[in-house]
């Protein structure tokens, strides 16, 4: 029987391992961590992450071919395979601080398979490293290893979505594995290939040198960015323009050189990976020299925080220059909708912003926790019990009611379906909604009274005797 280990038992590691489980009941699969609190979660009714259908899976696996365990050694030592998902932040300090990937958790999950390895493993890089990660691992793995011991590194990077992980692991667009060239890193790539075999259709599964799977992964990501920033910039100019930004959406999508996904303009992009791989692209860039390169990519991050700041701008500027005291609701905080991740979401900077201009927030996201909030916000739960300049609320009704605006971040379904006109009747008047996600209808809200700013349409025209909103 095969006998995998994923290290890293996260977004990433969790449900990716769940998946090889179920579709490969005769491997033994063994997820460690060195967080307690994580691995007993993952053994709990109650689960460290919300993906849809993770539960079922969990459910299905463990005790059977799935375990979920702090032992890292011992699973390491009996892996014939190990999938490495540990996290691979941006560098805060030090050379490449605020660019450069952190590989500390990387380099010591190596030196710990190093250290225990007794026979010959294949090491799998998940997560997503620089460029010639694999080289430095290498070494690690050979210069720390007991005589005799052969490794083989591969890169098959992951692509799947927070929110439809399960579904694109089930289902993926492709599997990608890079391995060295020779004939035992080629037997390598077989013997992974024949895993994702179990499930995933032959002509799916690319092969590639190790170098070009590192860098497909962080060109994809880099690629998804920077249409979000594309149509983000677009929505800038609809809404002086007169152009409706889905309007052109929809005009692009049906040219099939430019296809049909990630053109929804938004209040930003967030999430752990884009932001993250797009500063690894630059510093890679750099450090090679190419430096137009890199404000290539550069611009991309300075148009998505321009879109956030942007929002702020306008939600203080349309509310007659001053929030000052104003309960705003914050309907979604999530950095997308189905899961209840907040890195680096947009809604970060949306609720810094608006506090910095002394508002009242009140926030309801259906998945993301009261503590996870304050968190993200730099606050001690004191702040929304004394200050109350931010509370957490338990659902989208109290969260608006007597508020001044409504600010739109995460796109939940629940949010397209409120009973609006009983959302308006409980707000201070005039009642703004600025829709970071274009979900809602714009015509029924301003139809009910609503001052309506969504993102890429032009500007609400209303009473002629009042300010108009001014541009941000
Ligand atoms: C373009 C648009 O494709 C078309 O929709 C519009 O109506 C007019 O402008 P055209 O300029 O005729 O059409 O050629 P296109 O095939 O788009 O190529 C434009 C340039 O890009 C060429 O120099 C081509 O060699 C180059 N190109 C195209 C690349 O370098 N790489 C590619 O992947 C595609
Ligand atoms: C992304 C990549 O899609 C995935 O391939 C990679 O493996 C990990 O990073 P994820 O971060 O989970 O996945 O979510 P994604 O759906 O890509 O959304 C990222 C951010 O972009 C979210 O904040 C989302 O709201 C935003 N977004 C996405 C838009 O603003 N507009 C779009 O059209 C699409
Ligand atoms: P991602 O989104 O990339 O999956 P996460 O932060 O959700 O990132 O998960 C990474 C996990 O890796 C964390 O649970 C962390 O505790 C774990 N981890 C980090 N370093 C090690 C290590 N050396 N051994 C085992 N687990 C590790």
């Amino acid at each position: 029987m095969v006998k995998i280990c994923g290290i890293g038992a996260g977004y990433v590691g969790g449900p990716t391992m769940a998946v090889i489980a179920l579709k490969c009941p005769s491997i033994e699969v063994a997820v460690v961590d060195i967080s307690h609190s994580r691995i007993s979660a993952w053994n709990s009714d109650k689960l460290p992450i919300y993906e849809p259908g993770l539960e079922e899976v969990v459910k299905q696996c463990r005790g059977k071919n799935l375990l979920f365990s702090t032992d890292v050694e011992k699973h390491i030592s009996e892996a014939d395979i190990i999938f490495v998902s540990v996290n691979t932040p941006t560098k805060s300090g030090g050379l490449g601080a605020g660019k450069a990937a952190d590989l500390t958790y990387w380099e010591s999950a190596a030196r710990m398979v190093a250290d225990v390895s007794k026979s010959n493993k294949i090491v799998v890089e998940k997560s997503t490293v620089p460029v010639r990660t694999a080289e430095a691992i290498e070494k690690i793995l050979t210069h720390n290893s007991s005589k005799g011991v052969k490794f083989q590194i591969l890169s098959n990077p992951e692509f799947l979505s927070e929110g439809t992980a399960i579904q694109d692991l089930i289902k993926p667009d492709r599997v990608l594995i890079g391995g060295r060239d020779g004939p035992e890193g080629q037997e390598a790539i077989l013997k992974l290939k024949g895993i994702y075999d179990h499930w995933v259709p032959e002509d799916r599964i690319i092969t590639t040198n190790l170098w070009s799977a590192e860098l497909s992964k962080l060109a994809d990501n880099a690629f998804l960015a920077q249409r979000i920033s594309s149509i983000n910039a677009m929505s800038a100019l609809c809404e002086v323009t007169g152009a409706e930004v889905s309007q052109v959406s929809h005009a692009l999508s049906k040219n099939t050189k430019i296809g049909p996904k990630f053109l929804n303009a938004s209040v930003g992009f967030g999430g752990s990976c884009f932001q993250k791989d797009i500063l690894n692209l630059v510093y890679i860039c750099e450090s090679n020299g190419l430096i137009e390169v890199a404000n290539y990519w550069k611009q991309v991050i300075k148009v998505n925080d321009y879109q956030k700041s942007r929002f702020v701008n306008r939600v203080v500027s349309s509310m007659f220059n001053t929030v000052s005291g104003k309960k705003i609701a914050v309907l979604g905080f999530a950095f997308k909708k189905d899961t209840s991740d907040t890195r680096k979401t947009p809604a970060i900077d949306v609720c810094k912003g608006l506090l910095g201009d002394n508002a009242c927030l009140s926030i309801y996201d259906p998945k993301v926790s009261e503590e996870q909030i304050l968190k993200d916000l730099s606050l001690s739960s004191a702040a929304t019990t004394t200050v109350k300049q931010v509370n957490i609320v338990r659902d989208a009704y109290e969260a608006t009611k007597d508020a001044h605006g409504i600010c739109i971040l995460t796109e939940w379904d629940e949010f397209k379906t409120l009973d609006y006109q009983k959302v308006f009747d409980n707000m201070q008047k005039p009642a703004f909604v600025f829709d970071g996600r274009n979900i809602l209808n714009v015509d029924k809200l301003r139809e009910i009274g609503f001052i309506v700013y969504s993102i890429g349409r032009p500007l609400h025209q209303w009473q002629d005797n009042m300010p108009q909103p001014q541009q941000a």
